[in-house]
């Protein structure tokens, strides 16, 4: 097999040319890893070499990271703990060359990559946007175990390692030079070039870098105790707060960070390798290397067989100017694609224009975005009262309020008004999307193009397939959407799709448990207690009681008896208490306090416990899911766990509904559904047949 590592030597400068032979992306696989290793001990016995650079052949990517597979396979702390000690000591190495080292950057640079680079003297990238450098290990459950942990902060300082470290932040080529992770930037096609003048300079002796001035403060925050103790100390509580306490690996970074902190010599890296070992075999970590795989497959997964090669569309129609279109319009824009807005009512015209600029003006502060960047995007929505400027348009989205008459109107207006070729695409809840297109011309290119609340930051669309969508129509959606950002997954069109199907049930679950006593904030407890972002009371309230009342009954009239809307949502919709919005929902809203709402609370206390209120809701979720496999509402239990992890908010480190469902059993969750049957509701709690029957053949629902 060739080598991965050669070397080329170039007046005297040595120059390690990494090429993962049958790839078009380097990773640091085991194999590849010794081929360096090989070629560092090569280098050693030569006399003529003044400095040595580390460079890529794959153009814009340095290396990728580690190989995640061989991640995945670890299941013993010790094995763990031998990876960790064999990568680190051949970063070791690098380390202890006699002559200058540069490491140069021309693309992603992750993980394992960056912790190379980190073992190198110097670094210099490429003014690319293809230049990313970080250390993403923490999203995987883990942490940078080839030295990174260590010579991170102290290369960086503690305040600026910390935020890569903890929420594994990737930082482009300015702002690594901003942060002293590259000593020097050069254009793309003269960056090798730059760098062997950069190793001469430095193999001459002379000063590459500038000696980094600490401010006042950094010297107070990272070299005193208390300064230290403050530091780490907020760094903690920022830490569980985001995680909830539910994702193991940033508290271990943060515990080895402050023990190895200021610490010279070997010990800090012979720790890193300990609390390596502590996360590497653990369930949470494998998974989120599971999550990272579905992640990767859904940016690729093809839906049809139709060619899909752009999704053609140079300009975007929105029509419906509310929460949703204005949203969307804001999306469409931040990706330089042109888009006219249609509303009705000129009010509507102007929120989504405000609402639009108020996203910019957070992306503007939060530096994302530059002042004339803004501008020009902003120059892109333009909106109008009548269809003007829709007929040019390639894609026209449908965002306005969820009535079928009204819907079906709007798509006969657009099939007459737009050639045969634009996609017309319906932002509806729970709406029938074949209806749609059955009043309008050329029923193939509608389909469905599902956005969550709030568009901008919801990761997940689901594209819905009406019975005539053609092929062509759904590829160039699912196409549309990726350029969006967004992970795009197929769905038939069933009331209620995937996720909204499997939702509301949860959520009416929730609304049963409040009906039985059980008090709000201990509904909202179990459920965030079991790592969903925010519990499905406070849910509903955040989404609107009408607005939830509304699917609900949709749903329930689609599916009959076991979708039966909860008497309390009723009441709570009888009443007018519409959720935050309104000030009241199930809890009352003063300001950031909130309170149950008094008006909603039964008289008697219940006696459910904890853990059957948490089965309840999320078994009654698994349920309707392998109602939808058996129905073929989605392809697979991969296309649930994604769309329930990026469009509910499913905790991630579970694995995704239906992983965590296979941890718990089929048949474990069919006893305990034929138990609430009995004790609470036949029809709610009946197992599917899909699940009895994976119960019976012991088979899980990812086997
Ligand atoms: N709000 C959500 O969380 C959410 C999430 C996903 C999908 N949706 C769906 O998105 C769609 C819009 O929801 P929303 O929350 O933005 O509603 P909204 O009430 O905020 O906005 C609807 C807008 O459509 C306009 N409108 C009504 N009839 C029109 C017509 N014939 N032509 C042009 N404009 C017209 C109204 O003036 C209003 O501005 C609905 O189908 C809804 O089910 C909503």
């Amino acid at each position: 097999m060739a080598e991965a590592w050669t070397l080329e030597v170039r007046g005297g400068v040595g120059n390690l040319v990494f090429n993962h032979p049958d790839g078009d992306v380097n990773i640091l696989t085991s194999a590849h890893l010794t081929s360096l290793d090989r070629a560092l001990d090569g280098l050693a016995s030569r006399s003529d070499l003044t400095a040595l650079l580390f460079t890529s052949a794959k153009p814009r990517i340095f290396i990728a990271g580690a190989d995640i597979r061989e991640i995945e396979g670890i299941t013993d702390p010790k094995d763990a703990f031998r990876k960790a000690e064999e990568g680190k000591a051949i970063f070791a190495k690098i380390e202890a060359l006699k002559f200058p080292t540069v490491c140069v950057i021309n693309g992603a640079c992750l993980g394992g990559g960056t912790e190379l680079a980190l073992a190198c003297r110097y670094r210099v990238a490429s003014f690319s946007p293809n230049v990313k450098i970080g250390l993403p290990e923490v999203n995987l459950g883990i942490l940078p175990g080839f030295g990174g942990s260590i010579r991170l902060p102290r290369l960086l300082g503690l305040t600026a390692a910390l935020p890569l470290l903890l929420a594994g932040k990737i930082v482009s080529a300015e702002e690594a030079l901003k942060i002293g992770l590259v000593d020097r930037l050069f254009p793309e096609q003269t960056l090798v070039d730059g760098a062997y003048a950069l190793a001469a300079e430095a193999a001459a002796g002379r000063p590459v870098r500038k000696p980094a001035k600490k401010k006042w403060m950094t010297v107070f925050l990272e070299d005193t105790p208390p300064g230290r103790a403050l530091v780490f100390s907020r760094a903690k509580k920022d830490v569980l707060k985001r995680t909830k306490g539910h994702y193991p690996a940033p508290v271990e970074i943060l515990k080895l960070v402050s023990r190895t902190w200021g610490r010279r010599g070997a010990e800090p890296f012979r720790l890193e390798s300990e609390h390596f070992a502590r996360l590497g075999a653990t369930d949470v970590s494998k998974n989120l290397i599971q999550v990272f795989f579905l992640t990767e497959k859904y940016k690729k997964t093809r839906w049809t067989s139709a060619p899909a090669v752009s999704d053609g569309v140079r300009k975007c129609g929105v029509v419906g100017a509310g929460v949703m279109g204005g949203g969307i319009a804001q999306l469409v824009s931040a990706r330089d694609i042109p888009v006219r807005v249609k509303d009705l009512n000129d009010k509507a015209l102007s929120g989504a224009l405000k609402e639009a600029s108020s996203i910019y003006r957070g992306a503007l502060k939060r530096r994302k975005l530059r002042p004339w960047q803004v501008e020009s995007k902003m120059a892109l929505i333009s909106t109008g009262l009548t269809n003007a400027g829709l007929k040019t348009c390639d894609v026209i989205i449908e965002a306005v309020i969820e009535d079928l008459g009204v819907k079906q109107k709007v798509f006969r207006e657009l099939g007459d008004l737009t050639d045969p070729s634009t996609v017309l695409a319906s932002n509806t809840s729970s709406l029938p999307v074949t209806k749609m297109a059955e009043a309008c011309r050329n029923p193939e290119r509608v389909v469905g193009l599902h956005f969550f609340n709030p568009v901008d930051r919801m990761p997940l669309v689901e594209v819905i397939r009406g019975a005539r969508s053609s092929p062509e129509a759904i590829e160039r959606t699912v196409l549309f959407a990726r350029r969006l950002g967004k992970t795009a997954i197929l769905v038939e069109d069933r009331p209620g799709f995937l996720v909204n199907r499997l939702l509301l049930p949860y959520m009416n679950e929730a609304a049963y448990l409040l009906s039985e006593g059980v008090e709000p904030a201990r509904v909202d407890a179990v459920a965030e207690g079991f790592g969903m972002p925010m519990g499905p009371v406070e849910l509903a309230d955040q989404v609107g009681i009408d607005v939830g009342h509304k699917v609900a009954h949709v749903l329930e009239e689609a599916f009959g008896p076991r979708m039966k809307v909860a008497p309390i949502l009723e009441e709570a919709r009888k009443k007018g208490l519409l959720g935050k919005k309104s000030g009241k929902g199930f809890y009352v809203y003063d300001g950031k306090k909130k309170a149950p709402n008094p008006e909603l609370r039964p008289s008697k206390a219940s006696g459910v416990s904890d853990e059957d209120a948490r089965k309840r809701m999320l078994y009654i979720m698994i349920n309707e899911a392998a109602r939808c496999l058996e129905e073929k509402v989605v392809d697979s239990a991969d296309t649930v766990d994604i769309g329930m992890m990026m469009g509910a908010g499913f905790p991630p480190f579970r694995g995704g509904l239906l992983r965590w469902a296979d941890s718990v059993g089929a048949a474990a969750v069919v006893k305990d559904l034929e138990r609430f049957q009995k004790e609470v509701d036949a029809a709610r709690f009946e197992p599917s047949a899909y699940l009895r029957d994976l119960a019976a053949r012991g088979k899980s629902f990812h086997s």
